[in-house]
């Protein structure tokens, strides 16, 4: 595929923050897993010191699952099926995650809308990466709404979890065109090379405030 094609990151990329200790990441997918992939590729790179502590998914053969085997990165399938309630498949989530001891939870592909009850747990801790730019084409078909509405530009954005759906401050986004002949696929591998370049950088800026303890006014 041509991925030389036009588009607009805000804020303009910078050098990332430098960690030490590695930030320690927790991921939530229930995907592929090209995002998860690209944070494993840049910490094993050394370009981003971040220590993935563990992946959770909520699906049993999400391609996410091989990526950490190969990375040798600890996983954990959490099902929501197996819980009566949701609340005890979030405490099951909230529990690794803790066990685990991450600093910033990371959702890259996360399909499963999180309750405030998992919110607060983890207050200005949890990122999430969605494709379009928010606050438009919220929910789980935004490239697919996106085309349907005949939208001219989408993009993804990166922006820390609260309450409300696909809300909360944003962190980063980046904007493209969309072309007469995008189909989901032609535009979801666009959008997918800008989340690979807002994430890490997003996880770096979130790092960046929650070592500095400026979360509180952010
Ligand atoms: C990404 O496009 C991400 O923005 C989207 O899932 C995809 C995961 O791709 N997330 C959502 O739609 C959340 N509402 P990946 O598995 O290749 O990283």
């Amino acid at each position: 595929m041509d991925k030389s094609f036009n588009y607009i990151i805000s804020p303009e990329i910078s050098e990332f923050r430098r960690f030490s200790p590695k930030l320690k990441i927790g991921v939530l997918a229930s995907g592929n897993g090209t995002n998860f992939q690209e944070l494993i590729n840049l910490s094993e790179n050394g370009e981003l010191d971040i220590d993935i502590k563990v992946l959770i998914t909520n699906k049993d053969d999400a391609g996410c699952i091989k990526r950490a085997d190969s990375a040798k990165i600890p996983h954990r399938i959490i099902r929501g099926k197996d819980f009566l309630e949701k609340e005890l498949f979030e405490l099951e989530i909230i529990n690794t995650l803790i066990k685990f001891d991450v600093e910033l939870i990371v959702m890259a592909g996360w399909m499963k809308i999180v309750t405030p009850f998992f919110i607060n747990k983890f207050k200005n801790k949890i990122i999430n990466i969605h494709p379009s730019l928010l606050p438009s084409y919220k929910g789980g078909s935004a490239i697919k709404d996106s085309l349907l509405n005949g939208s001219k530009i989408t993009g993804c954005s990166v922006h820390f979890v609260a309450e409300e759906v696909d809300s909360g401050s944003l962190i980063m986004q980046a904007a493209l065109s969309i072309r007469d002949d995008d189909d989901i696929d032609s535009l979801s591998k666009r959008i997918h090379i800008l989340e690979h370049k807002i994430l890490p950088q997003s996880i770096s800026h979130a790092g960046f405030l929650i070592r500095s303890n400026f979360m509180e006014n952010y």
